[in-house]
């Protein structure tokens, strides 16, 4: 390390990912104080300070940067990363963990990112993208189904439809197109191959051509047990994922990260941030599914706790351009985050519920607040679709998923729903196996 004092960092965005980051800077020997915009009780009760700027907000957050002196800005969500926070950032000569708008365009393009990686021949779903409703009918009246359309832009997770035949597809196309469901967001669309197998995701720190690569972990986006419903932000997680063994993990190294890093280098992207893949095991190999531009929540949850390696120096290397010179070390451990939702989400769903806490945790159980607010009383209340992420620590997965929900029992409130099945494939392998 080059930096010889304490630093002062940034932690931009309110959810779990951005507690779990707020949380592994307050326990960094190389930080002496976390400030969080806009937080939540959470990162306040662990000792950060909140300030009232919305994570959107370029002009207050880089405001916010200059006037508290920070060292570094950790940038959690894709949005401020998509409308040029980091760019912002370095024109006032400050370091921050997140790519500038020309990286973060290979989540706020769905088309973009399909381009670059048929151009650079990573594996990939073919897709053709549309603006024109007409054109996209005509193709959808040849087309078998199965088929997946998708908004170009940012949709908060939404805007992917997998049309199980033609009458799904035209009104999505309607829904996308015509009716601008989801704004300017779906103003162009993608229509794309529908893969089959196993999804997984693989989280890739980047810093210009060097990178690396973290431990597995595996999402659990639908809503209700036994992967039926829609699609949420992500409803659990664990890791590792035992899906990706070795030899699988040199593959999708070889055949996707390398050229997706080329490939960034060789479009002039000077990338320093996570790369998020998402990947589709089909029978022809991994493919690639999607990139975002940011860690995964509530990957995050289950990553972070598992690095012996500080995450802060990570993360300043990344922003520095050095990262050459690390390597990461993860603990010997399992990890499981359950996310503790409002019964609605992802639709409508109620707010201002009273949340009572264990007064205590016990040891491999870690609390991350997402969706909640303290309210005049003292009272944490509800203010989320998903309101908390509840991780457990263990030997092996089981161990894991004990602390887990043992946690999530002590936690209440009225319109609390979660997933009683988060690593359940996972854990039946592991049952079968021995
Ligand atoms: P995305 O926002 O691109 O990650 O898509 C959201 C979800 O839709 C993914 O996590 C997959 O479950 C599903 N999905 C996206 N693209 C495809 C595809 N080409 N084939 C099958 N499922 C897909
Ligand atoms: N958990 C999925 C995501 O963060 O995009």
């Amino acid at each position: 390390m080059t930096q010889q004092s304490p630093i002062t960092v940034l932690v931009v965005g309110s959810g779990g990912r951005e507690h779990t980051l707020a949380w592994a800077c307050k326990k960094s020997p190389l930080v002496q104080r976390v400030i969080a915009a806009p937080g939540n009780p959470g990162m306040a009760s662990d000792g950060c300070e909140c300030e009232k700027v919305a994570a959107d907000n370029i002009e207050e957050i880089v405001q916010l940067a200059v006037e508290t002196c920070v060292d570094l800005v950790i940038v959690g969500p894709e949005v401020p990363l998509s409308l040029g926070l980091v760019d912002a950032l370095a024109a006032e000569g400050i370091l921050a963990y997140g790519p500038k708008a020309d990286g973060a365009l290979f989540e706020a393009s769905k088309s973009h990112t399909k381009s670059f990686l048929l151009k650079y021949g990573i594996p990939t779903g073919a897709a053709d993208s549309f603006e024109s409703a007409e054109a996209a009918k005509e193709y959808l009246d040849t087309a078998s189904y199965p088929i997946v359309i998708k908004a170009d832009g940012l949709a908060a997770g939404k805007g992917v439809i997998i049309a199980e035949d033609h009458e799904k597809a035209i009104q999505t196309v309607e829904d996308m197109l015509v009716g601008l469901k989801f704004g300017d967001s779906s103003k162009t669309i993608l229509i794309e191959e529908c893969l089959q197998g196993e999804e997984t995701s693989i989280h890739v720190i980047v810093s210009g051509s060097d990178y690396l690569i973290l431990p597995t972990s595996q999402d659990h986006k639908a809503i209700f047990e036994g992967d039926k419903g829609p699609n949420t932000g992500g409803m659990g997680a664990y890791s590792p994922a035992d899906l990706i063994d070795d030899a699988l993990m040199q593959r999708i190294e070889n055949e996707i990260v390398k050229p997706s890093i080329d490939g960034l280098v060789a479009e002039g992207v000077d990338y320093r941030g996570t790369l998020y893949i998402g990947l589709m095991m089909t029978s022809s190999g991994p493919k690639v599914i999607e990139f975002n531009v940011r860690f995964g929540d509530p990957e995050t949850q289950v990553l972070i706790p598992r690095l012996k390696t500080d995450p802060v120096e990570v993360m300043l290397a990344t922003a520095r351009g050095e990262l050459g010179s690390i390597n990461v070390e993860v603990e010997d451990a399992y990890a499981m985050t359950v996310v503790l939702a409002s019964n609605g989400y992802p639709e409508s769903y109620p707010k201002g519920e009273t949340i009572t806490l264990p007064e205590n945790l016990a040891e491999g159980q870690l609390l991350f607040h997402a969706g909640t607010k303290q309210v005049e009383n003292g009272s944490i209340v509800t203010n989320g679709g998903r309101v908390m992420g509840v991780t457990g620590l263990g030997a092996n997965l089981e161990e894991a998923a004990k602390k887990a929900y043992d946690l999530c029992d002590q936690v209440g409130f009225e319109s609390k729903y979660l997933r009683r099945d988060i690593g359940a494939k996972e854990l039946n392998r592991h049952k079968a196996a021995t």
